[in-house]
C-alpha cells in the first residue's frame, strides 16, 4: 500500500507545532501501525532528517504507553484495541492518515506524538493505593473470601490500563472513566476498604487540580476505551464521591 501520512510534529512543549506531509510506499498490510512508523523513522533517519517521536512499550495492549490519535479517534477505526494492536490492513492503499497526539490540557505535548501523561501517575498517588498489613501475620489473600459478582466487576475495572483515550475521546477531556475505574476496582474488594471512605475524594480532587474537565455523560470515553471500562463505574465513582463527603 501506498500512503499520505499527516503527522503533527512539535519540537517541545513550547513550540506551536503543524502538521507535515509524508508519503510511504510499500506498506504490508500485515504491519502493525506503529511497525509503519518504525519504517518512516528508519527512512527519515536514514535521510538525515529528525524521526517522529512516539510512545510505545509491551506493543501488545497491556502497557498504556501508546497514545496515538489516528483519524480523529484515539487508538485508531478499531473498537476495543490499543495503538500497537492495529494493524495496516484497516486502511486501503492510496488512504491519506491523520496522526496526531492525545489532546487535553493536562497532557501536555513532550515532542510530536508523545504527550505527558504524568498526571495519571499523580491521581493515582492521591488514592489509588491500599494499606496491607506486614507484620509478618499478612493475611493470605486466597484466604478472604469476594463475593463472585464484585470479583468479576472488580477485575473488569482493574484491566484499565492508564492509556489516556478516554480524556482524548471527551470533549471536555475529562478522566472520570480512568479515575471511576481505578476507584472501582478497590472500593468492590475486601483489601480496599481501609482508604475507602476518602479515596474517591482525594482522586477526584487531585483529578480537578490536574485541569481535567467535568464529566457531562456523553459516553464517548467508554465508546473509544481499548478495554471496554464500563460507564457503571463513573456511576459507582459518584456514589463514593458522596459517600466520602457525608462520612
Ligand atoms: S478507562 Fe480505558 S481509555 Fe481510559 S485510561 Fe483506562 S483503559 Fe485507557
Ligand atoms: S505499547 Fe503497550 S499498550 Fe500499546
Amino acid at each position: 500500500m501506498d500512503l499520505k501520512l499527516k503527522i503533527w510534529r512539535q519540537k517541545n512543549s513550547s513550540d506551536q507545532g503543524q502538521i507535515v506531509d509524508y508519503d510511504i510506499k510499500g506498506v504490508s498490510p500485515d504491519m502493525s501501525f506503529l511497525e509503519m512508523l518504525d519504517v518512516l523513522n528508519t527512512e527519515l533517519i536514514e535521510k538525515g532528517d529528525d524521526p517522529v517521536a512516539f510512545d510505545h512499550d509491551c506493543r501488545e495492549g497491556i502497557c498504556g504507553m501508546c497514545s496515538l490519535q489516528i483519524n480523529g479517534k484515539p487508538h485508531g477505526p478499531d473498537a476495543a484495541i490499543t495503538t500497537c494492536q492495529l494493524h495496516m490492513r484497516k486502511f486501503n492503499d492510496g488512504d491519506t492518515i491523520y496522526i496526531e497526539p492525545f489532546r487535553s490540557r493536562a497532557f501536555p505535548v513532550v515532542k510530536d506524538l508523545v504527550v505527558d501523561r504524568s498526571a495519571f501517575d499523580r491521581i493515582q498517588h492521591a488514592g489509588g493505593y491500599i494499606s496491607v498489613n506486614t507484620s509478618g501475620n499478612t493475611q493470605d489473600a486466597n484466604a478472604i473470601p469476594v463475593n463472585k459478582d464484585n470479583a468479576d466487576h472488580a477485575f473488569d475495572a482493574a484491566t484499565c490500563i492508564g492509556c489516556g483515550a478516554c480524556v482524548a475521546a471527551c470533549k471536555n477531556a475529562s478522566a472520570m472513566l480512568f479515575v471511576s475505574a481505578k476507584v472501582s476496582q478497590y472500593a468492590l474488594l475486601p483489601q480496599g476498604q481501609v482508604e475507602r471512605k476518602k479515596r474517591a475524594e482525594q482522586m477526584v480532587a487531585q483529578m480537578d487540580a490536574e485541569g481535567f474537565g467535568a464529566c457531562t455523560n456523553t459516553g464517548a470515553c467508554s465508546a473509544e476505551c481499548p478495554k471496554e471500562i464500563s460507564l457503571t463505574n463513573i456511576a459507582r465513582l459518584n456514589r463514593e464521591f458522596l459517600n466520602s463527603k457525608f462520612n
